[in-house]
């Protein structure tokens, strides 16, 4: 059978990243092969989010350019999959006739019947069933082939939270968490095929497996940890009500679990948290941060925030930049609120003007800014240990970074178990200067300290010399 041709665009969040393999898995039974090259493709998918409207307005202008692809291409299929496919469903077609399939984010695994008839001309489809008939865990995503050092695995999908502002639990559905040892499984045949870091994706982990009467997410942690060969644990997202001691204290106890923790906050001010229906206060929260610091005093914490919420006083913006400064966050994400359809949120009155939230988004985002460079500066001289994600993409080579001859000094980057970028040049040290360094654990000596990442310089890599599976060395 020819091998096709997949073009996969994903928008939006880590959860669509994850689902983006595994529509790649499921279609490899129909000989699909993924490719990074769109004019190749004889099918491209696009994988929507709905969370902000901005990300909803991304999906429709790349729909925009695939309607004149497909004018120069006829027989290029196209699909539609994710939450605005599953929000909007039919509306899709209608707003872009030359799109072939739409699929909701429960019916991945029926994706490869509904590709086979569109492939024989049987039409246009839609399936956004909510009900599947097949367990939605039951295929994980296909195994890396060439070295790939981190990977999302999913444990739980939906959410039951219901914040006003969110779309999630109207599109995701009710939360539901996958079996332990499925999960421990996929992460033990990852880890074998040369993955060393994990993100371990939930809306809400911290109520992992609660429903179900499964191991609780600490247990599920401490599984994770002992998996061989695996070396780093990460995890999002934590709700902040349900952050828990045991947690906190997994932090100081597991040596894979990375020292730092997405604690999404979203606004600083009581009277909006409580229409945001997020069931804690700022007060609550902070308690949890120093929950967290007395376990582990070196972690990191970011968040998301969201500005210009119905109601939004410039009081309550005052109290969020307080909390800003008092926590002094690592980072975060801060987000102009948007009218999400279905969401509570969307139909109270008092909305603020598009102009006020800019104006507060670009305070908040320049207090963050100073408070970074200030925790940046202070990690100056400092040892990290860094895991190597790749070449970094200012100094790549012209085929990516897989085993082609050098020229000039060659550029890694990488994170440190806090989640801090860190960037080095490999010639600082002679004795690494031709290996693939990629999937290894080097440890850098930090001596710049930017706005989004720090500069170092490499002293030797650590106990674990593992390049992953599957990648060329460097060696000329
Ligand atoms: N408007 C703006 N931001 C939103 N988020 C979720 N819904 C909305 C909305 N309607 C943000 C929250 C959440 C992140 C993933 O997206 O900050 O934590
Ligand atoms: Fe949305 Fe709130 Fe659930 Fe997060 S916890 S997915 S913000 S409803």
């Amino acid at each position: 059978m020819k091998v096709k041709n997949l073009y996969i665009q994903t928008i939006g969040c880590q959860m669509n990243v994850y689902d983006s393999e595994k529509i790649a898995s499921t279609l490899v039974s129909l000989n699909y092969r993924k490719t990074a090259d769109i004019g190749a493709a004889d099918l491209i998918i696009v994988n929507t989010c709905a969370i902000r409207e901005k990300a909803e307005q991304k999906v429709f202008s790349f729909l925009g350019r695939l309607s004149r692809l497909k004018k120069n291409r006829p027989n290029l299929l196209i699909g539609v999959g994710g939450c605005v496919a599953q929000q909007q469903g039919e509306k899709i077609l209608e707003r872009a006739p030359f799109v072939d399939l739409v699929f909701g984010t429960h019916a991945i695994a029926r994706l490869p019947r509904m590709v086979k008839g569109v492939e024989k001309h049987a039409g246009r489809v839609v399936d956004v069933e909510k009900a599947s008939a097949i367990e939605p865990f039951d295929e994980p995503p296909e195994l890396p082939k060439s070295g790939q050092v981190s990977r999302f695995v999913t444990i739980m999908q939906g959410c039951d939270n219901y914040c006003t502002y969110c779309v999630v639990p109207y599109v995701r559905g009710r939360e539901a968490s996958r079996r332990p040892e499925d999960i421990i499984s996929e992460i033990e045949r990852l880890a074998a095929a040369g993955v060393r870091e994990v993100t371990l994706l939930g809306q809400n982990v911290n109520s992992y497996g609660e429903k179900e009467g499964l191991c609780s997410f600490p247990e599920l942690l401490a599984r994770a940890n002992a998996v061989e060969g695996l070396l780093r644990i990460r995890f999002t997202t934590s709700h902040p009500k349900d952050l828990s001691t045991a947690l906190c204290r997994a932090f100081r106890d597991l040596p894979k679990l990375c020292r730092h923790i997405h604690l999404p906050v979203q606004s600083g001010s009581n009277p909006i948290l409580k229409r945001m229906n997020r069931r804690y206060t700022r007060e609550n929260y902070l308690e949890k941060v120093a929950e967290l610091r007395k376990f582990c005093p070196q972690i990191a914490i970011s968040s998301d925030f969201i500005v210009g919420f119905p109601g939004e006083e410039p009081a309550d913006f005052e109290q969020t930049l307080d909390l800003i400064r008092t926590v002094e966050f690592d980072s975060l994400f801060a987000f102009k609120y948007s009218d999400r359809f279905e969401a509570p949120a969307s139909r109270f009155n008092d909305k603020v003007p598009e102009r006020e939230q800019n104006m507060r988004l670009q305070r908040l985002l320049e207090e963050q800014d100073r408070i970074t460079l200030f925790k940046h500066r202070s990690l100056l001289g400092s040892i990290q240990e860094v895991l190597v994600e790749g070449v970094s993409r200012r100094h790549s080579l012209p085929n990516g970074d897989a085993g082609k001859p050098l020229v000039g000094a060659l550029q890694w980057t990488g994170r440190t178990s806090a989640n801090k970028i860190v960037n080095f040049e490999q010639d600082a040290l002679r004795a690494l200067s031709r290996e693939n360094l990629k999937g290894r654990l080097v440890r850098v000596k930090i001596e710049k300290a930017h706005a989004h990442s720090l500069w170092g310089i490499p002293l030797n890599t650590a106990t674990v010399p593992s390049a992953v599976k599957g990648e060329k060395s460097y060696a000329a």
